[in-house]
């Protein structure tokens, strides 16, 4: 190994890659205490200042949850700047959601935030800010959250995979965030590549062993298009959830495309001999990157992707289409871009996007939700892209089945978030069976932050 991938493979120790730091579940004694602060970290050779995270000097950590289970943490702020916790994915009660104005008040320096919720769900989920989100999430605030099963699938390896990009200029200290033309087309891209805070880190697995990757693409702006040349795997669960209908293993053709919010767990079975590698590569312009590389270590395990016990499904309502009532929803340019925005967690200063062509005029407007859903009852969200660009659109507090789209197959596999192509309408499905307000926007951070935004209610 030279130097430079040997100092990304201990960076890759120090970001809990293999166990995650906090443990919480059964045995939660007391509070888990997260303190969102400074930090600074190197992630080339010179350590960049001004990062964000749960401690002053390693990335987030991996939240490793139970299905089923109380979670309690006590969320300090200690920016000189307000901010808020969401928990991707979960559907928990609206109060724990963390969505400034619309579930809690932001938090101030040195304000604290008890959430307290029991996770319906297993599977891999995240957890970042939702105020000043555009800027604590490109310093560093997006980590992992695992909600555990207690029937074990018999994995010899769980690896936690967080992909995402930095804006740094040559000193690697941080340039601009965003532009205002990245923000009005497909955002702004990153300068530099990392999976677990570190540039291609190598990461030894077991040879002839069985690998957990959970894929968590938690970049502000990429679209990832992912595939392992060569890998013997399986994709068992997207956006935390196991797959009810297979997906095709991705290749180089046909790659595995995760947006900004979306999760996939991957089965991999490690080559059997001492040494071989697999690579995990993004298609991109100029060509495929190596994002991590898996290297067996050992002797042969022996392993068959058949030996492992299935995950078990999530207890999600399964949508009465008989039944179904349409609701709408359009994504494109807004009419003005001269929406009033008091800047009350964070604002870009520019408005380009909407929703049913209403820009989100910021998080304290007060303004109603865009559909009102009964409870209990399903509803067929028609998502409709008439820009360009790409979307992935993300529901807080609920998941739902794709059912059709004018531009592919689409598989009917839950999800919370959905990739809209240009000009794609796909219709979603839903039983509205938690009650509250939920975020509803555009994943793409320099979207939601200019005008691609809003919540659904459900009574
Ligand atoms: Cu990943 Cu509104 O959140
Ligand atoms: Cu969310
Ligand atoms: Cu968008």
């Amino acid at each position: 190994m030279d130097r430079r991938r040997f100092l990304i493979a201990s960076g890759l120790c120090a970001a809990g890659g293999l166990s995650g730091f906090a443990l919480a579940g059964r045995a939660q004694a007391a509070p888990l205490s997260l303190v969102i602060q400074p930090a600074r970290y190197a992630l080339e050779s010179t350590p960049t200042e001004g990062m964000v995270s749960l401690s002053p000097d390693a990335p987030p950590p991996v939240l490793r949850l139970r299905r089923g289970e109380r979670f309690v943490a006590r969320v300090t702020n200690t920016l000189d700047d307000y901010t808020a916790m969401h928990w991707h994915g979960l559907r928990i009660a609206n109060g724990m959601d963390g969505v400034p104005y619309l579930t809690q008040m932001p938090m101030g320096q040195g304000d604290s935030f008890r959430y307290d919720f029991t996770p319906p769900d297993a599977g891999t989920f995240w957890y970042h800010p939702h105020c000043n989100t555009m800027e604590q999430m490109a310093r560093g605030l997006t980590g992992v959250l695992i909600v555990e099963d207690d029937v074990d699938p018999g994995f010899d390896l769980d690896l936690p995979v967080n992909l995402r990009d930095w804006r740094l200029g040559g000193d690697s200290q941080f340039v601009d965030f965003y532009t205002a033309r990245g923000a009005a087309r497909n955002g702004t891209f990153g300068t530099l590549m990392t999976a677990n805070w570190a540039q291609a880190p190598v990461q030894e697995a077991p040879a002839g062993g069985l690998v957990r990757l959970r894929l968590v693409a938690s970049d502000t702006t990429r679209i990832y298009r992912l595939h392992l040349p060569g890998a013997q795997g399986q994709v068992i669960a997207l956006d935390g959830h196991p797959l009810r209908v297979p997906v095709p293993w991705p290749g180089p053709e046909a790659p595995l495309i995760l947006g900004p919010g979306q999760r996939a767990d991957l089965a991999i079975r490690m080559p059997g001999t001492e040494g071989a590698e697999l690579a995990l590569l993004n298609e991109q312009p100029g060509g495929p990157r190596v994002l991590m590389t898996l290297r067996a270590t050992g002797a042969d395990n022996r392993r068959a992707l058949a030996e492992l016990r299935p995950l078990s499904a999530n207890p999600l309502a399964m949508p009465d289409l008989g039944h179904a009532e349409v609701l709408e929803f359009v994504f494109g340019w807004s009419p003005s871009d001269t929406v009033e925005n008091n800047g009350f967690c964070g604002t870009l200063g520019y408005t380009f996007w909407s929703i049913n062509r209403v820009a989100w005029p910021g998080d304290a407007s007060g303004t109603g939700p865009l559909a009102v859903m009964e409870r209990g009852r399903t509803y067929i969200l028609r998502l409709r892209n008439e820009s360009p660009n790409v979307h992935p659109i993300h529901l807080h507090g609920l998941a739902f089945l794709p059912l059709r789209s004018n531009r592919r197959e689409v598989a009917a596999n839950w999800l919370d978030t959905a990739l809209l192509l240009d000009g794609e309408t796909m219709d979603v499905a839903l039983v509205a069976d938690n009650p509250g307000d939920w975020a509803f926007h555009c994943h793409v951070i320099e979207h939601q932050k200019t005008g691609l935004t809003g919540y659904l209610r459900v009574t």
